[in-house]
């Protein structure tokens, strides 16, 4: 018997059962919570808002109980892939395990019950937690200062980027152009356009890194800076990032380093003693906040001494013993609206203190351990694109694969799936051939890195006996292979979507 109004909130969690959308339960009149007074005498909203600010149509909300809703987001959360769940290597984004404890410190009371406008004399806890991470991120990258402000690795990019256009500025210099590897970040050029500058791409050599002679052929007066990550985005080390340094420096132009992949050196080498000006950091992937599904990020950059005058503030700074707002001399300005994503900024503080310089040199030293471990263990299924020792991360290429059975990377990661793993990245970089980039991170163990390739040995035995089945992969995740493009074209987060 079915009755008239919403579905039922219950539905069998696995196989190909779709879940209700809040509006096909909702059932006119159902609330989640009410209270059932709050002891403020009641005003009418006319009495509160200026007439001309209220809206007159009725708002299409669903009407939910609180029982539907929990269950609800809860089924959501069991078809999901979390870092909670289990191995997700997804290269260059460093999804690692985000200990407990992190959570427990942004949990904190005093500390997320305090408004970001609070007067620094009355939130100097605050203020000494953000002074701290500051000294103590710019120990880590061997800089003078930094900001914290910025919400997200690529916020962080464009603020490094307006940094280093207001220091050619304020010596009257201009400059037109930034330089970039071809292995670099989508991120990146898009931040030096926004940041008014021109990309000129610099070609990687026949080893993955960068072609020190394209390089030194690209430079010149009108160069502002060159954007890099180290190791680089196929997960190899820049090893003539020295001689990269003096060319750049020689023609007055600034190192800015991509911190997205810091967990494969923080405690281990400082971008500061390889020659770097500008760095941001991703503290969702190095220090302890989950990264991705759109949740809060934080990108703080650090500099040079002589970029410091031009750090976004205000800053928490000491001032005569206690501590203060204080906006740097010649600051860009601000770059968010208060002090940055403040809970992972708190996360990170945690992390740092509770690992110290010896556990942050661990973290880096298992990271590349695991992900050579990878490698080497992979070599026969899937070849590395360049075969040498990596660093956090290994870039592999199904290729070969491709070539045999008409399968490709994506039918491999999408395989991954219902073999329990997260899929790595794929197509990414764009210089490698039908790349599965696998970064697994420290905190996983040997059993698990061999629960991983015996996965993948079992997807290119069925690349052998049915590269249909495996083109058509998932079958048994709650959605099953979909047409990514048009998804991303033709949003439409509807019921009828479906
Ligand atoms: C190499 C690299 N640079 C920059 C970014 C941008 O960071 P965010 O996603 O925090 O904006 C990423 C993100 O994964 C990255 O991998």
């Amino acid at each position: 018997m079915t009755f008239a109004g919403g579905r039922a909130a219950s539905a069998p969690l696995m196989g190909r059962e779709s879940e209700p959308t809040l509006f096909e339960l909702s059932v006119p009149g159902r609330r989640a919570f009410q209270l059932r007074t709050t002891g403020v005498p009641e005003r009418s909203l006319h009495e509160l808002i200026p007439v001309e600010h209220l809206n007159d149509e009725v708002v299409d909300v669903a009407e939910v109980s609180e029982r539907d809703l929990v269950a609800h987001f809860t089924r959501l959360s069991h078809r999901q892939f979390s870092v909670d769940l289990g191995m997700y290597p997804l290269g260059s984004c460093t999804m690692k395990y985000n200990p407990k404890f992190c959570d427990a410190v942004a949990a904190d009371p005093g500390l997320n019950g305090v408004h970001p406008g609070t007067p620094a004399t009355l939130c100097q806890g605050w203020l000494a937690l953000l002074a701290t991470l500051e000294e103590r991120l710019c120990a880590i990258t061997g800089m003078s200062a930094a900001t914290l402000q910025p919400a997200a690795g690529a916020a962080g990019e464009l603020t490094g980027l307006l940094l280093m256009r207001a220091y050619h500025e304020s010596r009257g210099d201009v400059r037109t152009r930034v330089l970039i590897p071809d292995s670099a970040h989508g991120t990146n050029p898009a931040s030096v356009t926004l940041g008014g500058y021109e990309v000129t791409t610099i070609p990687s050599n026949d080893r993955g890194l960068v072609d020190l002679a394209a390089l030194k052929s690209a430079l010149g007066p009108d160069v502002a800076g060159i954007m890099l990550t180290n190791p680089n985005t196929v997960g190899l080390f820049e090893e003539e990032i020295t001689e990269i340094a003096t060319a750049v420096h020689d023609v007055g132009g600034l190192l800015y380093y991509d911190g997205a992949n810091l967990n494969a050196i923080v405690g281990v080498v400082r971008p500061g003693d390889m020659g770097f000006d500008i760095v941001h950091m991703n503290l969702h992937k190095t220090f302890a906040t989950p990264h991705g599904g759109g949740g809060p990020g934080a990108g703080p950059v650090a500099v040079a001494a002589r970029l410091a005058p031009f750090l976004p503030g205000p800053k928490a700074t000491r001032v005569d013993g206690r501590y203060d707002w204080v906006t740097p001399e010649h600051s860009i300005g601000r770059v968010h609206g208060w002090h940055g994503n403040a809970m992972v900024l708190a996360r990170a503080l945690a992390y740092i203190e509770v690992h110290g310089g010896d556990g942050l040199t661990r973290v880096a030293q298992h990271a590349v351990l695991n992900a050579n471990w990878l490698r080497h263990r992979l070599r026969d299924l899937l070849p590395a694109a360049y075969d040498r020792v990596n660093m956090h991360e290994c870039t592999l290429s199904a290729s070969n694969l491709k070539a045999a059975y008409g399968v490709k990377g994506l039918d491999v990661a999408k395989a991954l799936l219902e073999e329990g793993f997260h899929a790595p990245t794929v197509y990414f970089p764009l210089i490698v051939d039908e790349a599965l980039m696998f970064e697994p991170t420290e905190t996983e163990s040997l059993q698990t890195l061999e629960a991983l390739a015996q996965a993948l040995e079992r997807i290119v035995e069925r690349a052998h006996v049915d590269p249909e089945g495996l083109r058509q992969a998932p079958k048994t995740t709650p959605v099953s292979r979909v047409d990514e493009a048009l998804a991303a074209r033709r949003l439409r987060p509807t019921a009828d979507a479906r």
